[in-house]
């Protein structure tokens, strides 16, 4: 792929204003102290939970957000006038209580002076099956500018196709007008996006992937062509492959060699044009409208009911319907 010069896209280690994509193996602070105040047009990233995953060491929360608040500070340095900042995060668990750690996170966005603009409730299908709560089937992501009324936000370009767009205004003085705006509505503040899990066409062995359409829809409405987008923690490269899929420049670090191995091969898939990604916009999977044996159930409803019962029974659970 060339950039929007005509130029061959290069994949470079360390960042300058000059490169088009920056791969850097190490910590993010490191990556940081060589990017420019007030530089950067996009900084989105999924930060460690301090969960255990393979990729962290459970440290005490309040080291965590040490920890984070060091980082959330630069990329406050860096971030543009009309930039956006969005942090993905999920639940910490600790001892089966959790904590949304959006809600902790967020006094340190708003001790730097940004604005929280919106609260993306991330929904998905796949995950953890609990037995003590609610298995967890979202995420959230906070999005943050500057205080200024010209942040960057093409909503045109992110719209979603309308449920009803033949819909007509039924009184008034536009009565008999089609009532959708022709290009979609605003997909609103709650994603239905699938996550990266097994059978998606994206999976790799990183336990936890952005979705690459999850970030197109951020690049293309808080960026423009030519601007930077910067992830801290990048893992595979997916924010930078979103990036270069849009004509925009990206940036990232990564600690662990082997997701950097992931996010290089990734990345220049990417520029040769042959990653392959789900398309943006492409309707959810539906097992019963595609016939799909699996979704028959192989027992008895009967049979189910009265095994699910006497369970119930056994346990000394069950009650009358009347009772
Ligand atoms: C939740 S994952 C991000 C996955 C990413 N969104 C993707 O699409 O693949 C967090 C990543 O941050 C990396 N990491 C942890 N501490 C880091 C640091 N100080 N600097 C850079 N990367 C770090 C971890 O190795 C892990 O791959």
């Amino acid at each position: 792929m060339k950039n929007m010069f005509g130029l061959d896209i290069k994949i470079a280690e360390k960042f300058s204003m000059e490169e088009q994509v920056v791969l850097f193996h190490g910590s993010c602070l490191d990556l940081l102290k060589d990017i420019p105040d007030k530089s950067i047009q996009l900084i989105i990233t999924s930060p460690p939970y301090n969960i255990g995953k393979e990729y962290e060491k459970k440290v005490k929360i309040e080291t965590y957000i040490k920890q984070q608040a060091e980082v959330i500070q630069e990329c406050v340095r860096v971030l543009s006038d009309t930039g956006s900042i969005c942090w993905q995060v999920g639940n910490y668990v600790n001892n089966g209580a959790i904590i949304p750690l959006d809600t902790i996170l967020y006094p340190l966005f708003d001790d730097l002076g940004l604005v929280l603009r919106n609260r993306i409730i991330w929904h998905f299908e796949h995950g953890l099956h609990c037995s003590k709560r609610f298995s967890g089937r979202y995420e959230t992501i906070i999005w943050f500018t500057r205080r200024t009324k010209n942040y960057v936000f093409n909503l045109d370009l992110v719209r979603v196709p309308q449920k009803y767009p033949a819909k007509k205004y039924f009184k008034g003085p536009k009565a008999g007008q089609y009532s959708c705006n022709p290009l979609g509505k605003n997909p609103g503040d709650v994603w239905d996006i699938p996550n990266v899990k097994s059978n998606h066409v994206e999976k790799t062995e990183h336990p936890c992937q952005f979705p690459v359409e999850l970030i197109e829809r951020f690049v293309l409405s808080m960026t423009n062509k030519g601007d930077w987008v910067f992830d801290p923690f990048l893992g595979t490269g997916t924010s930078i492959i979103a990036a270069i899929l849009h004509n925009r420049r990206g940036a990232g670090a990564e600690i662990e060699k082997k997701y950097i191995d992931i996010a290089r091969d990734r990345i220049q898939k990417a520029i040769d044009g042959t990653l392959k990604t789900r398309p943006m916009n492409k309707p959810k999977y539906d097992p019963n409208s595609n016939n799909n044996k699996m979704a028959i159930p192989p027992w008895d409803k009967k049979e189910k009911k009265l095994s699910l019962l006497r369970m119930l029974e056994d346990q000394g659970e069950y009650r009358c319907e009347n009772s």
